[in-house]
């Protein structure tokens, strides 16, 4: 007889997150997980080596009030409009837990970032998948798609495609849906523009941002959100005590504070992103339009699992995600000039179809 699951049925019934994998392994180019090749600004250092251990004793401020004194600056809003989080995906944990339930189901897009579906499946809250046009645009039916839904999600740049979507198609998706939009813009510091000037004109729109990609912390963990009084008091509610763990809040501090150092590395990897564009084009490849730190780009032959493999076998660590959209395409991070040289000469000697 099978033994009883202490576990809830939706639980049980549910795969976790799959991270993009951490390899120990020395001289491997890392390009899986969209982090920042970067060190973080210098400032992070000094606060680190400042730090006294002994301020570990004392519980962080559960507030972050200088962390968000410090982002309102940076984002032109009051504190009351921000709330931090240990990474945006615990940012994304609290908006799950204020707006969806069994009866309130979730839209996202489809490709996008794979822990939507996953936090809804804890939340026992139904996933209403809008698929993208085969370009990645957004489909002109989106709202009637996320009608049921009480929050849609709408990832810009999105994830893995790397592209964006304008601005008034997201004025009018706030202007017309009914429930809570989140804007993810984990990858917007990469892009042409953002969403953070519609918070004050949109009582139903909570931008997500981090400090993993950028600000090269994804070791740091910390998420902000943005948005309306109201939606970040009711946040408030929901986020574990002392969410952001004290060294992490004077270390973005610090971060947040050195905007030329932020501009300096995200144009470096710009440059970097246009470059492998460029290079992998002139190999035959699809390569979506990117405004992220990585490009999604499909081989000639549209088998993007051999190509992972074949990059695998030489310590070249990208990311493929299986299925009917997104199979035919690997993701790869941008790294290093020297990185994404590697990447090109290899591929350059191997046979794809062309
Ligand atoms: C679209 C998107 N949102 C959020 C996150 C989570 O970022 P973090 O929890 O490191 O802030 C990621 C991470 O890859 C992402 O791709």
């Amino acid at each position: 007889m099978n033994k009883l699951s202490y576990f809830r049925p939706a639980i049980d019934a549910m795969s976790g997150y799959t991270p993009g994998e951490q390899p120990k392994l020395a001289d491997i180019t890392k390009l899986n997980t969209n982090e920042n090749p970067y060190p973080p600004a210098p400032g992070v250092s000094e606060v680190l080596k400042s730090f006294a251990a002994d301020k570990l004793r004392l519980y962080p401020d559960p507030m972050c009030t200088e962390l968000r004194h410090t982002a309102a600056g940076l984002f032109k809003l009051d504190i009351e409009n921000i709330i931090a989080g240990n990474g945006s995906d615990d940012i994304l944990t609290m908006i799950f837990r204020c707006f969806t339930d069994e009866s309130r189901p979730c839209a996202c897009l489809e490709p996008t970032y794979s822990l939507y579906p996953v936090l809804a499946n804890i939340q026992g809250c139904e996933a209403i998948k809008i698929n993208l046009n085969e370009d990645f645009s957004l489909p002109d039916n989106l709202l009637e798609q996320a009608e049921r839904a009480n929050l849609l999600i709408i990832t810009r740049p999105n994830a893995p495609t790397g592209n964006s979507f304008t601005l008034p198609e997201i004025e009018q998706i706030c202007a017309e849906f009914k429930g809570i939009v989140l804007v993810d813009e984990a990858y917007v510091d990469f892009a042409n523009d953002s969403c953070i000037g519609l918070v004050k004109k949109f009582d139903n729109l909570i931008v997500s941002r981090t400090a993993s990609k950028s600000y090269s912390l994804a070791g740091g963990r910390l998420g902000l959100a943005m948005a309306d009084v109201q939606l970040i008091d009711g946040m408030m509610k929901v986020k574990d005590s002392y969410n952001v763990n004290a060294l992490t809040q004077v270390i973005a501090i610090a971060a947040l504070r050195d905007q030329g150092y932020l501009k300096s590395t995200v144009e470096k990897i710009i440059n970097s992103r246009n470059r492998l564009t460029a290079g992998l084009i002139k190999l035959g490849f699809r390569v979506i339009d990117s405004e992220a730190n990585f490009v999604f780009a499909a081989p000639p032959d549209g088998d993007g699992e051999r190509y992972f493999n074949q990059l695998r076998e030489q310590a070249i660590i990208v990311r493929y995600f299986p299925g009917s959209a997104t199979g035919r395409f690997v993701r790869i991070t941008v790294g290093t000039d020297e990185q994404i040289d590697r990447l090109l000469e290899f591929t350059s000697t191997i046979n794809l179809g062309t």
